[in-house]
């Protein structure tokens, strides 16, 4: 077990390049799963659920290597359907196994996904898009089955909910017929469009990419692909955050502003003073913050990712902010730590909170609650006086690289203590 000791209260200058995304880099090394050729993905994070999909791919028969950043990648044979049960229990993402291996080898069998406690997360969407494409649903109480004797049967049918990795279910699942497959009601967040264009790469036809409906017609021969993944705007939001925490001056290199719309409005509306450029954001010095509301929603919404690190922000705005997060019931449990901190704040449900903003933070002993919370609790204790410990740091290793050295890179004083 680690943890990070933080001496808090010190502005943040400096300039900070953001990593590829988490988020994208998880369904698109399970793609490559979807051909027997060579793919090279560059600008991976060198980040724990990357460790653990590529040691999950390794089992299923791929072979790779992963050096600064690309992962060469070629599965020539699928060597078995069944994902690795203690590897799957250890991340949710390893159900964007299914989809994959249902198209290459109609069949494919993992226990029930792990990952954060951040809510009941059904799988009922992977499962209805997986029977329109015409799989048997053969799952357990411990385990999810799904078997495609005929083969995938390409259907036109809406998903029951905008869900991210149902969506990239589907569509992967839907690449290695000829016939024209339609997804209506798909998520379009930008690590589904980047798994479109890679896919798109390897010869699947994609048409509607960055929108809700996609239509798809696939090829039963995909070739082989260079593909550079997206970068992580949830990490431009989460050092905008640690910026404007600090009363910092930072510009964060990287960003793909139109993917961050939603979260700009924010800041605006609180009153940061930031700039954005073609292909950086750059975070000013801010004193004053004004309180707010936020409402978490799928894409182009302000992301359910970045609702802790801003609900620490909001401790910031004197007066009274609301919280809604619509999505997951179990993401509002870092308030309970930010509390230990000095934080006021009255949890209407588990889906509501306000926050009661006076400024102050102090240092505290807390816990990451899953990986964004994780994240929260490092940037409260960069804005709180004296030294904050903040534990269960194998939550934020899952999905932020080089999380303390960036933020060293900025002057922060925070240390990995094993
Ligand atoms: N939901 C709704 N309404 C919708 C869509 C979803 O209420 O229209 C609810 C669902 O019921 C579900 C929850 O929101 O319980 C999650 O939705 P989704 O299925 O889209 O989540 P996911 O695909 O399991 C991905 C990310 C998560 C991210 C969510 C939401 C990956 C590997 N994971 O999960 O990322 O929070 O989408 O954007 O892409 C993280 O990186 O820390 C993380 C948890």
């Amino acid at each position: 077990m680690s943890k990070f000791v933080i001496k808090g209260g010190k502005s943040l200058e400096g300039t900070v390049k953001v990593s590829g995304s988490k988020n994208a880099s998880l369904p698109l090394l399970a793609s490559t799963l979807l051909t027997s050729q060579k793919c090279v993905l560059r600008n991976i994070p060198d980040v724990e659920d990357v460790r653990l999909m590529l040691q999950i791919l390794k089992g299923l028969g791929s072979e790779y290597s992963f050096e600064k950043n690309v992962v060469k990648v070629q599965t020539k044979k699928i060597k078995t359907h069944k994902v690795d049960a203690h590897l799957a229990e250890k991340m949710r993402a390893s159900i964007l196994l299914l989809g994959p291996l249902l198209a290459r080898v109609g069949k494919a069998e993992i226990a029930f996904p792990g990952g954060c406690v951040i809510g009941k997360r059904s799988i009922h969407a992977h499962a209805y898009a997986f029977e329109k494409l015409g799989c048997k649903d053969k799952s357990t109480a411990s385990v999810l089955k799904f078997e495609a004797r005929g083969g995938i049967r390409a259907n036109a049918f809406n998903l029951p909910e905008l869900s991210v990795t149902a969506t990239e279910n589907a569509l992967m699942c839907a690449s290695l017929t000829g016939e024209e497959t339609k997804i209506r009601m798909g998520a379009y967040e930008p690590h589904v469009v980047d798994l479109c264009e890679f896919l798109k790469k390897l010869g699947v036809k994609i048409s509607g990419v960055g929108s809700h409906t996609l239509k798809i017609i696939g090829k039963k021969n995909l070739g082989s692909a260079v593909h550079s993944t997206t970068s992580d705007y949830l990490e431009v939001g989460t050092f905008a955050i640690a910026a404007l925490l600090t009363n910092g001056k930072v510009k964060i290199e990287n960003v793909i502003p139109k993917q961050l719309d939603s979260f700009f409005q924010k800041l605006e509306e609180i009153g940061a003073k930031f700039f954005v450029g073609e292909n950086y954001l750059e975070i000013f010095p801010t004193k004053k913050f004004n309180p707010c509301e936020i409402k978490t929603a799928v894409f182009p919404g302000f992301p359910t990712d970045l609702q802790a690190p801003f609900g620490v922000l909001l401790t910031q705005a004197k007066g009274k902010s609301r919280i809604f997060e619509t999505l997951f019931e179990g993401r509002m449990n870092y308030l309970f730590e930010l509390e230990k901190m000095g934080g006021r704040m009255e949890m209407l449900n588990s889906h509501q909170a306000v926050v009661f903003g006076d400024g102050k933070l102090k240092a505290a002993n807390v816990a990451s609650c899953d990986l964004r919370a994780g994240a929260a609790m490092v940037l409260a204790a960069l804005n709180a006086r004296g030294v904050s410990e903040v534990s269960n740091i194998e939550y934020i290793d899952r999905g932020y690289e080089n999380f303390e050295g960036k933020l060293r890179g900025l002057g922060a004083e925070i240390e990995r203590v094993r």
